[in-house]
């Protein structure tokens, strides 16, 4: 049971790094807390108008999910998908900031890209279609995060029931972006800061 239990917690460490809130301290590029919609994502790194910041934040946060997923398969049976699931909690609810983390999209990218590639490419195709067509990011992100489970389902995965409480989770993040959009106040990205 102490392995099991390590890749549980290994994987919610990993992800609960929070890599925005850390890049932006380190070079100085401004409080996220302060900032946009206040989130620790890449999306609201961007808004502090470093392009090559929100790029690494968004890296970072898919790699921890990807890692803590790879990691935990090569500890034990199973273990991908729990450490992936604790990784994407840990990136949402990071003891460190009093459970108050992230929205999720980036590292559950991650994590299901590296748990069944081709569910991960269609996250990645759903984010980007849906992202440069709507320039939303959070309706990108919504929209990736509820085929990842449709596909995997498709592809007859038993990956769904795990993949679809990311997807609730990841949506329920999301509720005031969710607000925001049936209010017409969310903003797009590459619009004028606000
Ligand atoms: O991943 C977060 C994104 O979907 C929305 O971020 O900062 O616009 O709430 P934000």
């Amino acid at each position: 049971w102490l392995l099991p239990l390590f890749v549980l917690a290994l994987g919610y460490l990993l992800g609960s790094i929070p890599f925005g809130l850390v890049l932006t301290r380190l070079t100085g590029a401004g409080d996220l807390r302060q900032i946009g919609s206040g989130n620790i994502g890449a999306t609201n790194v961007l808004r502090t108008g470093r392009k090559g910041l929100a790029a690494a934040t968004l890296l970072l946060d898919l790699l921890k999910g990807a890692v803590a997923v790879l990691i935990g398969a090569a500890l034990i049976e199973g273990g991908g998908p729990m450490a992936g699931a604790m990784a994407f909690i840990g990136h949402c609810y990071p003891a460190w900031l009093r459970f108050a983390g992230g929205k999720g999209v980036a590292t559950m990218m991650g994590v299901v890209t590296a748990l069944h590639w081709p569910a991960g490419c269609i996250f990645a195709a759903v984010w980007l279609g849906a992202l440069f067509g709507t320039k939303w990011s959070s309706v990108g992100g919504m929209a990736a995060a509820v085929s990842a489970p449709i596909a995997l389902w498709f592809m007859g995965s038993d990956l769904v029931p795990v993949t679809l409480a990311l997807t609730l989770i990841l949506l329920w993040r999301h509720r005031a972006n969710i607000a925001r959009l049936m209010q017409g106040t969310e903003p797009k990205i590459g619009a004028a800061k606000e």
